[in-house]
């Protein structure tokens, strides 16, 4: 959410840090963060405000408030630093800064903790229409299950989608895009062979293509779950160091 604002944030705390000695220039710098971070506080409100999800309600009124808390503490040590540039005064600030940072952070993982969890229950529901499909001997069942898989099924597949062009590491993405497509390869085949197996619930073949198709899908949904999942890995910590890579990835 509000990257640009995030970017603002962390240029000028950037800015900030290095400002060690030409304090005048702190005063506007720590007004523009006291600003941009109004801005995502505001975003975060609303969107506490908007959500139904009590928890993503809860966890972002309360990294808003120590946002919130947090930026005035920088414009009041900014200001104090200008007007005396002691050892202490810009221990404060530094100190400020860091709380801003981590406020800013905050109020970022908790939008993007609510985007995974979104993800994960939708993924739970694919899996158990499936399961529900697995089970239907009649083609009256069969249409209304089949169509809330393919309901719940494409719920999944925009969030997923969606996600995957947030996520900047490949082999991630690649895993997403993988199953997704493997995912909607499966629909029209899942329909075929639960048809067969109506019309011919003595036919074993059919039986069998109907627990592959069916095996496939769930193991989809899966690796779907798997790469939404497995948030860091050592890669990304490696990727980390690389120069720019933190401010890279808030800019996408
Ligand atoms: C939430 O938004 C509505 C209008 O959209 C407003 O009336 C209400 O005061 C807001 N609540 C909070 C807690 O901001
Ligand atoms: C910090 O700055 C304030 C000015 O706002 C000044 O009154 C105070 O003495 C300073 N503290 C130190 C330790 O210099
Ligand atoms: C279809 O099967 C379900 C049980 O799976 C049964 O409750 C329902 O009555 C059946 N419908 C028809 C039209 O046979």
């Amino acid at each position: 959410m509000s990257r640009p604002a995030v970017c603002v944030i962390i240029s000028l705390l950037i800015i900030l840090d290095h400002s060690d000695g030409i304090q005048t220039d702190m005063g506007p710098c720590a007004e523009m963060v006291m600003q941009a971070a109004e801005r995502l506080v505001t975003l975060g409100k609303e969107r506490a405000n908007k959500t139904a999800d009590d928890e993503l309600k809860r966890q972002m009124e309360s990294a808003c408030e120590i946002l919130d808390l947090s930026s005035s503490d920088l414009y009041i040590a900014s200001q104090r630093v200008t007007a005396s540039a002691s050892k202490e005064n810009k221990s404060r600030v530094i100190t400020a800064s860091k709380n801003v940072l981590q406020g800013t952070m905050k109020v970022l993982l908790v939008s993007d903790d609510y985007e995974v969890r979104r993800i994960l229950a939708a993924a739970h529901t694919v899996s158990e229409a499936v399961g529900l499909l697995s089970h239907v001997d009649n083609m009256t069942d069969l249409l209304s299950r089949f169509k809330s898989f393919t309901d719940t099924t494409s719920i999944l597949t925009s969030l997923a989608n969606k996600r995957q062009k947030d996520l900047c590491q490949d082999r991630q993405r690649e895993k997403i895009i993988t199953a997704l497509n493997l995912l909607k390869k499966s629909i029209p085949s899942i329909s075929v062979a639960l048809q067969s197996c109506i019309k011919y619930p003595s036919n074993a073949q059919a039986h069998v293509s109907k627990s592959y198709v069916i095996n496939q899908v769930l193991s989809a949904v899966r690796d779907i779950v798997e790469a939404i999942e497995n948030k860091f890995t050592e890669e990304d910590y490696l990727d980390v160091e690389e120069p720019g890579y933190f401010v890279s990835k808030i800019d996408q």
